[in-house]
């Protein structure tokens, strides 16, 4: 499977991004959830318009609830027909243009300095032609409009790279094209400042089948597996969380904020 059709299998719906979403919800150490941390570094006008660039199945709207102030306009896009017909996400802005639509960051349709912020988080990674979509979300952007694009580390989770390595599969986790450790220096051409902001947390994981959901989630990146493999896969993690009571997961995730 090549890479473009691995994504279009990946988020064909939010099945796979719901077991993720589910795991860190449970178990993250972190006092302050991800997305109010992330809300809290949002700065626009109170009838400001903020479109979202791979909003998956609107998690971020989801958890903010009754906080994201009823003046916003919203409009929620993906470029995954089923995350956007999804009816999680019905409820969070009305279907069409204006609202809730299918679209590719490399080509967005909308008109020049038509929103104060566009946000796009742990999507620019997954965007084949980066250059494109920073360009087009610069253009979107008003004069002094900013970009929030959380993204993740290198290392971001490395410990799950143990259970392909025991099993003698040859897979890595994905190189990220878009991380906090270069995320900077790809914006600062498109951007008058950028600013990067480190979320401290972790996981401590104490019960192996939402682990094991979590891998299997990730299966398209791990094309080939077979069901014995599989099964290897789940006794390695009830293995290792019998033997320590949890099993310690590093994460690596922050946020960009860059202005026009
Ligand atoms: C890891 S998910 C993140 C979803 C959501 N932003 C979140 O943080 O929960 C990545 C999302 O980006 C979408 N995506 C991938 N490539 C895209 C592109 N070129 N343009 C727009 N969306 C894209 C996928 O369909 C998927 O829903």
């Amino acid at each position: 499977m090549n890479e473009t059709n691995s994504l279009k299998e990946q988020y064909r719906d939010g099945t796979n991004l719901e077991a993720r979403i589910a795991l860190h919800a449970r178990f993250s150490t972190a006092r302050q959830g991800f997305h109010q941390w992330l809300f809290a570094h949002i700065d626009v006008p109170h009838d400001a318009r903020i479109l979202e660039l791979g909003c998956g199945t609107g998690q971020l709207w989801r958890t903010l609830g009754a906080r994201v102030p009823r003046t916003w306009r919203l409009v929620l896009t993906d470029m995954s027909f089923g995350m956007v017909s999804s009816p999680d996400l019905s409820g969070l802005a009305p279907a069409g243009p204006s609202g809730l639509t299918q679209c590719d960051a490399q080509a967005i349709p909308f008109a020049d300095e038509s929103f104060d912020a566009v946000i796009a988080n742990h999507m620019l990674y997954h965007v084949p032609d980066s250059p494109s979509a920073l360009r087009e979300i610069r253009r979107v952007l008003i004069g002094g409009g900013r970009l929030y694009a959380a993204t993740n580390g290198a290392g971001h989770m490395h410990e799950l790279d143990q259970f392909a390595v025991a099993l003698g599969i040859d897979y890595r986790a994905p190189n990220l094209s878009f991380r906090l450790e270069n995320g900077a220096e790809l914006l600062a051409p498109y951007f008058q400042s950028v600013m990067r902001h480190d979320f401290a947390d972790s996981l401590v994981v104490s019960e192996a089948q939402p682990l094991v959901a979590y891998i299997l989630s990730m299966r398209s990146a791990m094309t080939g597996l077979s069901d014995e493999q599989l099964q290897r896969i789940r006794a390695l993690v009830c293995e290792r969380i019998a033997l320590e009571g949890a099993m310690r997961i590093t994460k690596e995730t922050g946020l960009f904020v860059a202005r026009k």
